[in-house]
């Protein structure tokens, strides 16, 4: 009887309570998840062991040190847009949470996470008008399966220039700057004045040589091709505006947004779509009040009319659909703190967003947090047992589990119906990616400070 009512409680509170997710494990897990994803020379301080260094000569035309940078997914190669993207709500995370991260232990980790974005960034930035925006090939890095630090295939390094530009690259990468520039404001004054430097120059690259940069590296558009720049250029404005102070910036955004007609693509906020991300930030600093009034009747829109699995998960797309729901769970928490919207109905949503990924459904869908999670998601490295046992093909079509547990990384998630396979091979569902886990983590950030 004892027993029985003990664990009718349990259940009672993982159901009303979600006592049962531990957030501050996810995550600091998370920003694990992110040095798992490091490509380049590893530091001494590298937490996640079984990686190594790999792409050690990653360079670009003319011989340039291209290094660095963060793996994109499951594969090897380094996507220059979702990457900057990741790094820019990564940022915006630390920036509004910065006193959680202080408190649990993790703000140095995550100005490591940025810096091993940002320093990337500023080699492939190699003269004012050309930014490297991508490093290895689609499909010959797709075709291999192992360990990156025994990659053979050549890993060619595409860039945008003046006369092959993109204003969403160039945007996303001055966004993803500027943000960083303010999470190193105190901490590195010297550093934090580069990425400011560099972000100004991005910006009006982006914004004199107007173009879409997967027109100009097309090896880029099988995978991230961007449908407008107009998001990323009142997006990098409006960063650059928060970094600096300066009301040109703000002035500039505003005569963007005006012109840019804003689209809201597949409906979701992500690496390709920030409109919705636009609304929220231009409403915190821009005294026209169609920017509150547009997030709000956004984020109403998804608490009240999106589509959602029967499970009660937010449904925008089939690809990722966890990504999708905790980038606007973030979304909803940021509107509930600026005061746009009904706080309690935000929070309550984006809180069962969160708690759906980590196990409201009896399964976390994010990798060594809970007792139930994906065991083969499609991710090379950690599919991969350590030298000098092989890794190829075989090891991926095998039924064994992944040999290192990829902590703190969330795959893409369920289908409209809330099914689900823990296969490798199912990329659309059970890959992992950089910037699956930037709101997610910010969000969990919110979730911690409310202290749900
Ligand atoms: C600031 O950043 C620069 C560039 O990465 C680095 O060389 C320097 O050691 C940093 N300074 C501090 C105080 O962390």
């Amino acid at each position: 009887m004892l027993v029985l009512q003990v664990i009718s409680t349990l259940l009672f509170c993982c159901v009303a309570y979600s006592v049962c997710y531990d957030y501050k494990k996810a995550f600091s897990d998370s920003l694990l998840f992110y040095e798992a994803q490091r490509s380049g020379k590893l530091p001494s301080d590298q937490r996640v062991k079984w990686r190594k260094d790999s792409a050690l000569n990653d360079k670009g035309n003319n011989g340039e040190d291209l290094t660095g940078g963060y793996y994109d997914a499951g594969d090897f190669v380094k996507f220059g847009f979702p990457m900057a993207y990741t790094i820019t709500v990564l940022s915006w995370g630390i920036i509004d949470y910065e006193d959680v991260y202080k408190s649990t232990g993790n703000l140095e980790y995550a100005q490591k996470a940025i810096k091993w974005g940002t320093d990337y960034f500023l080699k492939a930035h190699v003269s004012e008008n050309e930014l490297y925006g991508q490093v290895g090939q689609g499909s010959s890095d797709h075709s291999y399966w192992g360990r990156p630090e025994d990659m053979k295939m050549a890993r060619p390094a595409y860039k945008i220039t003046a006369s092959a530009p993109g204003s969403d690259l160039a945007g996303e990468t001055a966004a993803a700057l500027a943000a960083a520039s303010i999470v190193f404001k105190t901490a590195n004054s010297s550093y934090s004045a580069t990425l400011l430097n560099h972000a100004k120059q991005l910006f009006n690259f982006a914004d004199t040589h107007r173009g879409i940069y997967s027109e100009s590296i097309s090896d880029a558009s099988g995978f991230y091709r961007s449908s407008s720049y107009a998001d990323e250029l009142v997006w990098a404005a409006v960063w650059l505006y928060k970094a600096t102070n300066d009301k040109t910036y703000l002035t500039k955004a505003e005569s963007l947004y005006q012109t840019g007609n804003l689209q809201y693509s597949n409906g979701g906020f992500d690496w390709d779509t920030k409109t919705s991300g636009v609304e929220i930030l231009m409403s915190q600093v821009s005294s026209n009040t169609i920017h509150k009034t547009k997030a709000k009747s956004y984020l109403d829109y998804m608490v009240t009319n999106q589509q959602k699995t029967p499970k009660g998960l937010l449904y925008i797309d089939q690809w990722g659909t966890l990504r999708h729901a905790t980038n606007i769970a973030y979304l909803l928490l940021q509107a509930a703190r600026l005061g746009i919207g009904d706080a309690a109905s935000y929070r309550k949503m984006a809180q069962s967003q969160v708690d759906y990924a980590l196990g409201s459904t009896g399964f976390s869908y994010v990798i060594g947090e809970g007792s139930k999670y994906p065991t083969h998601a499609q991710h090379r490295s950690s599919s991969c047992p350590d030298a000098p046992a092989t890794c190829d093909w075989n090891t991926y079509s095998g039924q064994q589990p992944n040999a290192h547990i990829l902590y703190g990384a969330m795959v893409g998630g369920p289908d409209s119906n809330d099914g689900y396979t823990d296969v490798r091979s199912d990329y659309v569902h059970n890959e992992v990616a950089c910037d699956y886990n930037a709101a997610y983590q910010g969000a969990l950030a919110a979730l911690i400070k409310l202290g749900v």
